[in-house]
């Protein structure tokens, strides 16, 4: 029996559509692989779910993960996952990719480990697929750890950018489910010209400030989507509100986390994120907005084995 854990992630940095990402140190899914002598993969239990996700292997992310590594090694073995959600769906921490990506690390290390993590990569893109579409934003910090720059879905078109020194985040998840399919479907198809040029020369900066260091520039260059923000901010309860409060407790900008609802500070220590999370706290309180707060870091270390018996 393995388990593996899979930390949550923050996928597009603002704007970074599809490219940037990175994971945290909390939350996260953990899923238990284990042998079965029912060929292909069973979800034997899912927890934390509140019963929404499908127990059908085929079309529950860990499953597609779990039956594309075995596809992979032409395996014949039966292996059922029990998957533990740390991680709410459609809340825009990567719920998905973590349960593919963490089911593919489980099984993988059932088997004795033969593929490396790069080799696990497509399995992963299969599993987070039939949620959200081909992206490697949040399966490839949650595989890899840190922070990500994918220029292609292959290993090798990962890229991974320094962490900032300081870096600290404040998280809110208003209690509102935005479904990834939603939140994609009302993003525009054709884009202004004047717009590709603002959303280039940001993502440019946004590089630049991670490779310095500079958080407050960092933040800026986030901050600065002129084409994703403004399509589904009517998505995100209380967007501008919190990003004023959060600045006001002392973050340096406030960004929609994937496809939301989450949202994330970007703070310089974790006593600045402790003082954020209460501010935006504050902000869905005085709405009667039921909310979950965090802080979190970013955490180098991507999805790994918990625990490892051998039964
Ligand atoms: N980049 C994705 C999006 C993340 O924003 O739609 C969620 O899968």
């Amino acid at each position: 029996m393995i388990k593996a854990f899979a930390p949550a992630t923050v996928a597009n940095l603002g704007v970074g559509f599809d490219v940037l990402g990175l994971a945290l140190d909390n939350p996260g899914d953990s899923i238990i692989a284990e042998f079965t002598d029912r060929p292909g993969v069973t979800i034997a239990a899912i927890d934390g779910d509140g019963g929404k996700l499908p127990r059908e292997a085929h079309k529950n992310t860990a499953g597609v993960a779990a039956l594309s590594v075995l596809r992979a090694l032409n395996s014949d073995q039966g292996v059922a996952l029990t998957i533990h959600k740390g991680i709410a769906a459609a809340g825009g921490l990567g719920s998905s990719a973590a349960s593919a990506v963490g089911a593919a690390v489980a099984v993988n290390l059932l088997l004795g480990e033969p593929l490396t993590k790069a080799e696990l990569l497509p399995a992963c893109l299969d599993g987070e697929a039939i949620a959200s579409g081909y992206h490697p934003d949040n399966v490839a910090p949650c595989l890899f750890g840190g922070l990500t720059l994918a220029y292609g879905i292959e290993a090798h078109q990962i890229q991974p950018l320094p962490v900032p020194q300081g870096l600290s985040l404040a998280l809110v998840t208003p209690h509102v489910e935005v479904p990834t399919a939603k939140a994609r479907a009302v993003l525009p198809q054709e884009i202004p010209l004047k717009s590709m040029v603002k959303q280039t020369a940001a993502v440019a900066r946004l590089i630049r400030a991670i490779y310095e260091g500079d958080l407050e520039s960092m933040a800026v260059a986030m901050e600065s989507d002129c084409v994703i923000e403004p399509a589904r901010a009517h998505l995100m309860p209380m967007l501008f509100e919190a990003r004023r409060a959060a600045k006001a407790a002392g973050a340096f900008g406030l960004v929609i986390s994937g496809a939301g609802p989450t949202l994330c500070a970007i703070c310089a220590s974790r006593e600045t994120a402790q003082r954020v999370v209460s501010a935006l706290n504050a902000v869905y309180q005085e709405v009667g907005i039921g909310c979950t707060t965090r802080t979190a870091l970013v955490t180098t270390e991507g999805a790994s084995a918990l625990a490892y018996d051998r039964l």
